[in-house]
């Protein structure tokens, strides 16, 4: 009781916001990717979602709100209504201004917000809706704000991600919180929380929250939108939620659901959100490789993660019965295959954190098989590539661990294994990728209980 009564006496002085509703788990949902889907598509994904312990999607959406966009988020929230009793899903808007090729208009996002900020399936903090951006860091759109949160009856809620500006470039005055972009290593190195530790400096003596962000993987390779690069993943999966632990932000928002174009999806792959345009075609790189298996961590990641941020929250277990083995790796040697990929965005026109230095893709990449091992004992896993001698890995903890093999010029089909018997095959890792065109994206498969 005493963390509790300490941050409900911080919340009375206004050192800290409310704990009510915070340590919650989102995704972010690319609304431009769904198209074409259904009232029905949208309850398959939120049943999904919810099914692994996500607490709510994070609607990413452009200007114009009109046509297709306004069609989705009226499905959308039909959806989560309908879910929302037996669930408990809960949706916010992103306003992305750099997506629709203009900044979001003061009088769209106010229409926006009055009509769904009062939704039963929007995502409310101290009875406000909470709102965040994909950037919008010019000085008119900020100003933009404060008369947003004056014309919604009760206020909103108010998280942007303004990185471009980064911590201290804005004031703290105008926000409840902020959400940071700023989650794939710079070069060759481990994701760090350098950045969620500035962010969490600058927000937390003016008693704002910090919303952090955890991704699985990034790579990009669409020309014609001047994104052709890749930073380092290889076990960020299980690193990332590990420095949640540290950080212990109130939010955390999970990137993305369903970007297909820069990898880091973790939802299922629907075909007609892939991008597809001439020149900027993400098939290639996204058909069969699936990303969903990844969501079988995320039951003990987000536990772990609401555990650590308040003992109010049950520790994270692995049931009896629920042992799993999640393993992901690249196809091919990263050396292997042509690319017009760099390491690290360092040659494109859209960067908002500011030029990187360029690496070879050789560097950034670890040549591995990742796996992450849920056991509800102390046990052993193993991974074999093709019909070489397999790894076995002894001592794991019941809980979570990481394990991985370098490729090792070894080829061939991947087979895992955990001691209590679950066991899967994925994919060959081949000499040369098909068409001789490398493929930086990650194949993600579970063996268990998944
Ligand atoms: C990442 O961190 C782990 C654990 O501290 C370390 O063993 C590993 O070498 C690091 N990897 C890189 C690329 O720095």
């Amino acid at each position: 009781m005493a963390p509790l009564f300490a941050r409900l006496a911080a919340c009375v002085l206004g050192l800290l916001p409310a704990l009510t509703t915070a340590q919650s788990v989102f995704a972010h949902v690319i609304v431009g990717n769904t198209g074409a889907y259904d009232i029905d598509q949208w309850k398959s994904d939120i049943e999904l979602a919810a099914s692994y312990g996500i607490d709510g999607f994070v609607l990413n959406i452009a200007p114009p709100f009109s046509g297709s966009t306004a069609t989705q988020m009226s499905y959308a929230f039909q959806a989560a209504n309908d879910l929302t009793s037996e669930l408990g899903f809960k949706m916010f808007f992103s306003f992305d201004y750099l997506g629709g090729g203009s900044p979001w208009s003061e009088s769209d996002v106010i229409t926006i917000l009055k009509a769904y900020g009062p939704n039963g399936a929007h995502f409310q903090v101290n009875g406000k809706p909470m709102v965040s951006t994909f950037e919008g860091p010019s000085n008119s759109d900020i100003n933009d704000w404060t008369t947003i949160r004056n014309s919604i009856p009760g206020g909103i809620y108010f998280v942007p991600d303004w990185t471009s500006l980064g911590p201290g470039g804005f004031s703290t005055s105008l926000v409840d919180g902020a959400f940071s972009w700023n989650m794939w290593p710079d070069g060759p190195q481990n994701i760090s929380t350098g950045a969620d530790e500035a962010w969490e400096n600058f927000l937390k003596p003016a008693g704002k929250s910090y919303m952090m962000g955890v991704s699985p993987w990034f790579y990009t390779d669409l020309p014609a939108y001047n994104k052709a690069w890749v930073w380092r993943g290889d076990d960020m999966w299980y690193r990332r939620w590990e420095e949640t632990l540290n950080v212990l932000p109130e939010f955390v928002e999970i990137v993305t659901w369903n970007d297909f174009g820069e990898s880091h999806y973790i939802g299922p792959i629907y075909a007609s959100g892939i991008p597809s345009a001439s020149n900027a075609d993400a098939r290639p790189y996204v058909d069969g490789f699936p990303h969903q298996a990844w969501l079988a961590t995320l039951p003990y990641q987000i536990a772990a993660y609401k555990h650590a941020y308040s003992s109010s929250h049950p520790a994270p277990s692995v049931p009896s019965g629920g042992d799993k083995i999640v393993f992901w790796y690249r196809t091919a040697p990263a050396g292997a295959g042509s690319t017009q990929a760099t390491g690290n965005n360092c040659k494109s026109s859209i960067n908002i954190y500011g030029y990187q230095s360029c690496y070879p893709v050789t560097e950034i990449l670890e040549d591995a098989v990742f796996a992450i091992v849920l056991l509800s004992n102390p046990g052993t896993a193993t991974i074999q590539i093709g019909s070489n001698a397999a790894t076995t890995f002894q001592g794991l903890k019941s809980g979570i661990n990481l394990i991985s093999i370098p490729f090792s010029g070894r080829y061939g089909q991947v087979t895992v294994s955990v001691s209590s018997g679950a066991k899967a095959t994925g994919p060959a890792i081949v000499t040369s990728p098909s068409g001789g065109v490398a493929n930086f994206n990650a194949w993600v498969g579970c063996a268990g209980s998944c």
